[in-house]
């Protein structure tokens, strides 16, 4: 099969490598601004026109791995009116513009894949598909951000320093090329609407999940934590209650004998909880130009020998996102108790200035309130569910 790969960074790379050795797959086109060092011999194949590639009747498959919105949009929508299948790991694209290219491809006759956009090299939204054939999926979670565990996991092992870590997941390609989206936690939300969409048959969009990150923890946060025999980790939560889905990203506090707390380096852990199958987890690496590149190529080789994938046009089901009912105690750093704070604290110590708080039962929708208003404001907030 001929191909194009659209993008030739860390995934683009991955997937180029991956399908040397897969065999059967002949990268034709590489749409890219310029070379890549190490690979002079595709210089030849390289072209920064899009037309280079959709006017090409050889090529039936494009990899997307750009990134981003645009114009990996644009791009996407080209290739399938032009009849390529396409296989894309950017989870950005597949959030926001889900429904909107499951029609594009299917009112093309042409595939649309996507699994190495939320997992990475772990076969998650592959095994996810597979579970619903044969029953009903009541909630997926888990831990879908590799930069996030991989700092997180320093700083809780090794007294490590989160600018320091950050560097080098950026340094072994983890990281975005904004990593802000990594910390801030925007990546697991485009993995948790994904997923979500998936789940539940939804049309759940970005907007609707409210979404806190780590990018506010600090060492005494993780010092703390860890005293209480507790293992902080950047969670997707997305669970079916009745009419409606409780869907939300933010920090959690794992007691150390879970699974979640020995989720170790760049790895994911990913769980969903089917109706008659009951519990089942997915390890392994979320992150990397190896691990995603590979997946890539599966999704490939499942269009090149003509395997279906049941995969939902995005939105049949009239669940909506709703967090209305979502409460629990929260982990709450705090540089003062003031008069807003008190009413919703439990128990706290004060340490050296610093208020470290259990709080009531909150919903979660007003603790994200409270912290998105103290980093607006500047001012030090951490926060992390307590998982009971
Ligand atoms: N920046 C992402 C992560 C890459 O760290 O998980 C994989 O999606």
């Amino acid at each position: 099969m001929k191909i194009a790969i659209m993008g030739f960074g860390t995934v683009g790379s991955g997937a180029y490598e991956t399908a040397l050795n897969a065999g059967g797959i002949e990268v034709v086109r590489i749409l890219a601004r310029h070379g890549r060092e190490g690979y002079e011999n595709l210089n030849g194949i390289i072209t920064s026109n899009i037309d280079d590639i959709t006017g090409d009747p050889e090529i039936e498959l494009v990899v997307e791995s750009i990134g981003g919105l645009h114009p990996a949009r644009e791009y996407v929508l080209a290739c399938l009116r032009a009849g390529k299948h396409v296989v894309t790991p950017n989870k950005n694209l597949v959030s926001a513009c889900y429904g909107e290219l499951m029609s594009e491809a299917a009112a093309n006759g042409v595939k649309l894949r996507f699994t190495s956009s939320a997992g990475g090299g772990i076969p998650w939204l592959f095994n996810l598909l597979r579970t619903k054939r044969c029953d009903e999926i009541e909630e997926v979670r888990g831990i879908v951000n590799g930069t996030c565990n991989y700092i997180l996991d320093a700083m809780h092992d090794k007294g490590a320093d989160f600018g320091e870590m950050l560097g080098i997941a950026q340094e072994l390609g983890y990281a975005e090329a904004d990593p802000s989206s990594d910390i801030e936690g925007t990546d697991t939300l485009r993995k948790t609407v994904i997923s979500a969409n998936l789940a539940f048959d939804a049309a759940i969009s970005e907007e609707e999940v409210p979404c806190y990150g780590i990018d506010t923890i600090k060492a005494c946060d993780i010092a703390y934590l860890k005293e209480k025999g507790l293992v902080c980790k950047l969670m997707m939560n997305a669970k079916r209650k009745g009419d409606s889905i409780e869907v939300y990203v933010e920090p959690a506090a794992f007691p150390a004998g879970s699974l979640e707390a020995n989720v170790k380096a760049n790895n994911n852990l990913i769980t969903l909880t089917a109706r008659d199958l009951g519990t089942q987890s997915f390890y392994g690496q979320g992150a990397g130009m190896m691990p995603t590149g590979q997946s890539v190529v599966q999704d490939i080789l499942d269009i090149r020998d003509g395997k279906e994938q049941d995969i939902p046009a995005g939105g049949a089901s009239a669940l909506k996102a709703d967090n209305s009912k979502a409460v629990h105690r929260y982990y709450i750093r705090h540089d003062r108790m003031c008069e807003h704070m008190e009413p919703l604290v439990d128990t706290y110590e004060e340490r050296d200035g610093i208020y470290f708080c259990i709080s009531k039962p909150l919903a979660v929708e007003e603790m994200h309130r409270m912290g998105h208003h103290r980093k607006e404001k500047g001012k030090d907030m951490f926060f992390a569910a307590l998982t009971e």
